[in-house]
């Protein structure tokens, strides 16, 4: 299986998370601000897409401006995995719902969604990321929770990786 992972980073929190996920699943890494399409993406049966959260619950601007490229692309049939970094205790309200934004895009283009996270062990107010009580992908808060990174991260890699075993 072909796996890729394509973040947007503005301060380097989701670039770091993003090379931590390759390390551990040997994995080709796009940062989607140097990317001018999404060739790229049709290349990868398994696609994990990485976003940080900004403004009320937007996009990173970089997936911001690759979204239309996401949109053009055929991923009908892929898999997809999702992970978005946030600040529970500053933006509570909107905590990573960024990734509901791609969520809702690949789902609509007929990709198969794993990855899903519960949320337990986080205190915010609300996310548009969460469905049936789980956030979408993996959820991760360097500016409060930093030290649970590591563990999340190696856990939800586990997890992705059961999955694939199922479904195979
Ligand atoms: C101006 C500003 C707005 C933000 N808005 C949100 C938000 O709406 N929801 C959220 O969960 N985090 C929000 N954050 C927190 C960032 O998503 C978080 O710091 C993240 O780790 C940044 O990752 P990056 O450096 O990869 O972009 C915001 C941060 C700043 C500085």
């Amino acid at each position: 299986m072909k796996i890729a992972i394509f973040y947007g980073s503005t301060n380097g929190n989701t670039a770091d998370v993003a090379l931590k996920i390759q390390k551990r699943l040997n994995t080709d890494i796009y940062d989607v601000g140097k990317l001018k399409n999404g060739d790229d993406l049709a290349k990868y049966d398994l696609l994990i897409l990485g976003t940080s959260t900004w403004y009320d619950g937007d996009l990173q601007d970089d997936w911001e401006s690759f979204m239309s490229s996401l949109k053009a692309t055929d991923i009908h049939g892929k898999t997809v995995a999702l992970f978005g970094l946030g600040d529970q205790e500053g933006y509570g309200s909107d905590y990573v719902s960024g990734m509901r934004l791609i969520y809702d895009v690949v789902v609509e283009k007929g990709a198969n969604v794993i990855g899903a996270w519960a949320d337990e062990g986080y205190s915010y107010e609300s996310s548009a990321s969460v469905i049936d009580g789980k956030f979408v992908g993996l959820a991760l808060d360097e500016d409060n929770q930093s030290e649970l990174t590591d563990g999340r991260i190696a856990l939800w890699c586990d997890q992705l990786e059961a999955s694939l075993k199922v479904s195979a």
